[in-house]
């Protein structure tokens, strides 16, 4: 018992006996005679020759490698590289000009790099993230811009009460970590923390504005007068889309920015033309009291993928009825003309409106005219 104790009360080290630490010697040193036996080795059968011509291909590749580069961005304008986007399997393409500025879609890479044409650089050296809100984002024209922003790698927050916007057209985007999506009013305040506000939320048709007018104006003052608030309160730019209908019934033709409009209050679409209006003169006043970057764009008639077939309107007439297989309807002597920007192009000026100096209003449309009866006949039957 006594022994037992001892044992388990002492260190470990001074129990051991000097018999068996005689045992233990270090590893021998090597002999010198084994340095000079590597050295012949070496020299045998030529192979320093090899590893020394390893080097040299090695060192002129690591040399080179930046003229390459640099040789083929020149020869090739645009490309430069592709890879898979987070939103799903899309393959996205990532443009520079000659400057090495990008154009369009920028995507980060399974390594995280960006390519540019000197070469690859670190993600986060390049242009800084927005992060950036879109109201009515699940809208015809703000899921193309919402597109357009992912692509560029901004963060984009969708805010949208699904009034007349779809899930549908932002569903590619869900699984994207630099996309999200709020179910909510405008009228209704809301606080987050971003660069720019591009604030859509709005019908734009007829047939959806005039089904609840009195909620159409509050959309258009209340929330328009939040989306300024919030812009106030974090230092964000904002741009408001207004209309072309805010000239009225023009007696201007084409109308220019400066043209103040032949208006009716109290009309049946008053309540969209004259809230537009409203919005406007309080992004103005925004501007000119609290000093908030503000840009305003009137949009003129858009068309392309993702509009609602059933708005009412003359391109959505047209393509349902084609596609129904019934014959067009077209009004009077279809003399009337319009105008039609694709909604791409329309995206493309939001963007660099918001992105540069002009306050506006700046009008977005296309300058050339068409009778119904030429949209009708451009209509596959
Ligand atoms: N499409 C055009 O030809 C055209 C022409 C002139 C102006 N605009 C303007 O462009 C903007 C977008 O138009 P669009 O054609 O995409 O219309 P849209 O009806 O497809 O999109 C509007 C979006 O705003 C959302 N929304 C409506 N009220 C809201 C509210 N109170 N809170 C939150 N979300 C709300 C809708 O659900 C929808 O997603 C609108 O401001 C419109 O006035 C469009």
């Amino acid at each position: 018992m006594k022994q037992l104790q001892r044992q388990s009360g002492t260190r470990r080290d001074e129990d051991i006996p000097i018999s068996q630490t005689s045992l233990y010697s270090p590893k021998a040193l090597k002999h010198p005679k084994s340095l000079s036996r590597s050295i012949s080795y070496l020299l045998k059968e030529q192979r320093l020759l090899f590893i020394l011509v390893g080097i040299l291909i090695g060192s002129t590749f690591f040399i080179l490698q930046p003229s390459l580069y640099h040789l083929s961005s020149g020869t090739h304008n645009h490309l430069i590289a592709r890879s898979n986007s987070f939103a799903g399997n899309r393959e996205s393409i990532t443009y520079y000009d000659h400057n090495g500025v990008m154009e369009t879609n920028s995507v980060e890479n399974k390594n995280n790099y960006k390519y540019h044409n000197g070469g690859r650089v670190p993600v986060g050296i390049g242009r800084k993230r927005k992060r950036i809100v879109v109201t009515g984002g699940a809208g015809f024209v703000g899921s193309h811009l919402v597109d357009k922003l992912i692509a560029r790698g901004d963060d984009v927050i969708v805010i949208d009460n699904f009034f007349t916007g779809r899930k549908e057209n932002v569903v590619h985007l869900f699984g994207n970590p630099r996309f999200e999506l709020i179910r909510h009013d405008v009228v209704e305040p809301i606080l987050l923390e971003v660069d720019q506000i591009y604030h859509l939320a709005c019908p734009a048709s007829p047939v959806h504005y005039k089904y609840n007018p009195v909620k159409n104006i509050k959309t258009n003052v209340m929330g328009t007068l939040n989306m300024l608030g919030l812009a106030k309160r974090i230092g964000a730019r904002f741009l408001l889309t207004s209309t072309s209908e805010v000239y009225g019934d023009p007696l201007e033709h084409p109308q220019k920015e400066t043209y103040w409009g032949h208006v009716n209050p109290i009309g049946v679409r008053s309540c969209y033309d004259e809230g537009k209006r409203t919005a406007e003169t309080l992004t103005m006043d925004y501007h000119r009291g609290a000093g908030i970057e503000v840009r305003i764009a009137r949009i003129f008639n858009t068309y392309g993928p993702r509009m609602c077939l059933d708005d009412g309107r003359v391109v959505s007439n047209f393509v349902s009825q084609v596609i129904r297989k019934q014959p067009m309807t077209v009004y009077g002597d279809g003399k009337q003309t319009r105008s039609f920007q694709y909604v791409s192009d329309l995206v493309d000026g939001l963007v660099a409106l918001m992105e540069n100096e002009h306050v506006g209003p700046f009008n977005l449309g296309n300058p050339g005219e068409f009778t119904m009866l030429e949209l009708a006949e451009v209509c596959p039957t």
